[in-house]
């Protein structure tokens, strides 16, 4: 018989709340996931007929070919042949909430629904996850396995290289997400990040270190619902970030308009270079939302819960 695909699939996309780039170096992170991320559809096709993606949101559409070297088609080649999957004979086509290459979680979301199309969405977390790295290897390189956990489980999860995640027992709150609109690649910020922890060590792991204990102390701020401290310290999060290199003139901007509109703290989240920062609201996400469309910036709320 030949490989079948399950006819649906979703995965999380995700807010990076605090400790990415320092997770990457065995520190602990924490984030939390957004709803059906990506949402996929597989259809079989005619018989031998090149496999083929369609996600119009995010410009996607092709079929997959041998020869192609493009990323996209690396992916889902690395992930159809760590499962088993079909590489002929389907049709997928996928809906999104995310915006693509912006920190939110999109190659992640993209490879945890595909590995769930081909093992189905009750198979065992660590599968899927472990499946939907064969794609994330492809588009970062050596991801931390952070992006792919919280596509996976959605919720918040603390996460570290060595142990995994653990869920953490806290009261709802909401961020609001605003988008530089600037793209950029997670592999080269991490690159970049390397390149300077090789330049100067004594400098950089300090850095690092510090962004790892942020994650401790954001965790108490949470658990306690310290809100005043949880904005304080993304504030102190975008600084070290910034230290790093990963920060931008259209982040920093971002960050300043969020804290002029009430914000108790706004940071970068996700690699960094572009993309998207994080706000936490003052006083409900109205005025954060209104500032934002007013300077005609991309934004939405996320509810952060267990
Ligand atoms: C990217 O979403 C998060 C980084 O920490 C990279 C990683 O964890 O692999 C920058």
């Amino acid at each position: 018989m030949r490989p079948q695909l399950h006819s649906r699939a979703s995965a999380f996309g995700k807010v990076i709340l605090f400790g990415e780039h320092s997770v990457v170096y065995g520190y602990p992170a924490l984030a939390a996931g957004i709803a059906d991320g990506v949402v996929l559809h597989a259809q079989p096709t005619e018989h031998g007929r090149p496999l083929e993606l369609s996600i119009p949101d995010w410009d996607v559409d092709f079929e997959l070919r041998p020869e192609s070297e493009d990323p996209l088609s690396l992916a889902l080649h690395a992930i159809m042949s760590h499962c088993d999957g079909p590489l002929t004979g389907w049709r997928i086509t996928g809906q999104t909430k995310i915006p693509a290459r912006a920190g939110c979680g999109s190659s992640a979301a993209l490879s945890v629904a595909l590995a769930k199309l081909a093992l189905g969405e009750d198979a065992p977390p660590a599968q899927i996850v472990e499946a939907s790295m064969a794609g994330e290897r492809v588009f970062h390189g050596n991801p931390s396995g952070l992006d792919s956990e919280i596509a996976t489980r959605g919720g918040m999860l603390r996460y570290t290289r060595s142990d995994g995640v653990a869920p953490l027992r806290f009261a709802p709150f909401t961020v609001v997400v605003a988008n530089t609109n600037k793209p950029r690649s997670t592999a080269h910020q991490v690159a970049n990040v390397r390149t300077r922890k090789t330049r100067f060590p004594l400098v950089v792991d300090p850095v690092l270190q510090a962004l790892g204990q942020l994650v401790t102390s954001a965790e108490r701020a949470i658990v306690t619902n310290d809100f005043k401290s949880l904005g304080e310290l993304m504030e102190v999060s975008h600084e070290l970030l910034s230290g790093l290199g990963v920060c931008c003139e259209e982040l920093d901007r971002l960050v300043a308009l969020a804290n002029r509109s009430g914000a108790l703290g706004a940071k970068l989240t996700g690699a960094g270079g572009g993309g998207c920062i994080i706000a936490l609201p003052g006083d409900g996400a109205g005025p954060l939302l209104k500032a934002f469309e007013t300077a005609q910036v991309e934004a939405f709320e996320v509810r952060v819960e267990a």
